[in-house]
């Protein structure tokens, strides 16, 4: 286990080649052996640039209006109700990814999908014990159900030929010749790094802006400013608007620094690695806590609290890593 910021720089920036991603095998067949997440070197490399060309702010600027059409749909359907936020939050964050993976166009069929995604996603810290009956064994059944849904959409779309800025048109361009399986990994794949963490940060703001009643405020007229400004017709959100919203972007930093939203990267090391003075034997795995590294006392005033003008790791982005660092750091874009 390691945690302070150096050896975090070590593993998984400087000396990243030295320690390959590791997970347990079985989240590799649930996810797809294809995925991003398990690869290095080329084959890595070109996955990035797939995912990260359907994240550029070029691709996601005209589905703003859409995504606020669903957080609007969805806070309507909770008046009068009582909800479990972060259950609405992982509805919302799939609602999100299916509409930046797929697009507008009804090319498949959204409800067997989600009824098969949530289905997989139960096992996904199941024991791997393949028998009927168990959570293992369901999710590898919808595992493959979800691999017939998606060859089904990639076969249409095959058929269509016509290129989309989303995840799908981008891992099914011409000359970049992924297999169907791969570009079905791919896609699971994303849905699994997009769900619970935007699902789970989400659900950390709406806590922190309940307990700090003045930041609420300045965060609700900062948005009601945005809106005055539209004159006439109707009022909705653009791409343009998103870059007026210093207070809530603060926010969701300082959000994502106090709750931590992954806790930890894992990786194995390759061969015998030496760090100051330590020996981390070849095939010993290393998980850096991330948690750590943002949470340091001496920097920060606030270990555990939400204070959104305290921006100093902006300057020390070594002790701001929510997104980890690296050659696998998160596809900034979408969050
Ligand atoms: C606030 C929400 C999120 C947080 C805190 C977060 C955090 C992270 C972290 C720490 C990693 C690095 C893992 C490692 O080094 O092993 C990562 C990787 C990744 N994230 Fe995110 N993530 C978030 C949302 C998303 C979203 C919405 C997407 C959808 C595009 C996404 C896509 C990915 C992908 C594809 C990778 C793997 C990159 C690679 O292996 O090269 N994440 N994320």
């Amino acid at each position: 286990m390691i945690s302070s910021p150096e050896a975090a720089k070590l593993v998984l920036v400087t000396r990243a080649h030295l320690f390959k991603p590791t997970f347990p095998a079985s989240k590799e067949r649930m996810l797809g052996k294809q995925a991003i997440f398990f690869h290095q070197g080329d084959y890595h490399t070109k996955l990035r640039k797939l995912v990260l060309r359907a994240f550029m702010p070029e691709s996601i600027r005209t589905i703003v209006p859409d995504i606020e059409s669903i957080a609007v749909g969805m806070m309507k359907s909770w008046e009068g109700q009582l909800i479990n936020t972060f259950q609405e939050m992982k509805t919302y964050a799939f609602n999100v990814a299916l509409l930046s993976i797929f697009g507008k166009e009804e090319v498949l069929n959204r409800e067997d999908l989600k009824k098969c995604y949530y289905i997989l996603e139960k096992g996904y810290n199941s024991m791997p014990i393949n028998l009927p009956g168990t959570l293992f064994h369901k999710s590898m059944k919808a595992r493959k159900e979800l691999a017939q849904i998606l060859a089904n959409v990639i076969s249409i779309q095959r058929q269509m030929k016509h290129n989309q800025r989303n995840l799908l048109g981008s891992l099914m361009s011409d000359k970049e010749g992924l297999t169907d399986e791969q570009v079905a990994d791919n896609i699971i794949g994303v849905i699994f790094a997009a769900r619970d963490t935007t699902a789970s940060v989400l659900t950390w703001i709406l806590k922190y802006l309940a307990e700090n009643p003045s930041v609420l405020q300045a965060v609700t007229e900062e948005q009601e400013e945005i809106m005055r400004e539209k004159c006439g017709g109707e009022k909705v959100l653009v791409w343009e608007d998103t870059k007026k919203m210093p207070i809530t972007s603060r926010v969701i930093q300082e959000t994502l620094r106090v709750a931590s939203i992954l806790s930890f990267t894992f990786r194995e090391a390759v061969e015998d690695v030496e760090f100051e003075g330590y020996l981390i034997p070849k095939g010993w795995k290393v998980c850096h806590f991330l948690e750590t590294s943002i949470t340091v006392q001496t920097i920060f005033q606030s270990q555990k609290s939400l204070i959104p003008q305290d921006l100093r790791w902006l300057q020390n982005p070594i002790h701001f890593m929510p997104f980890g660092s690296g050659t696998h750091t998160h596809v900034q874009g979408m969050s």
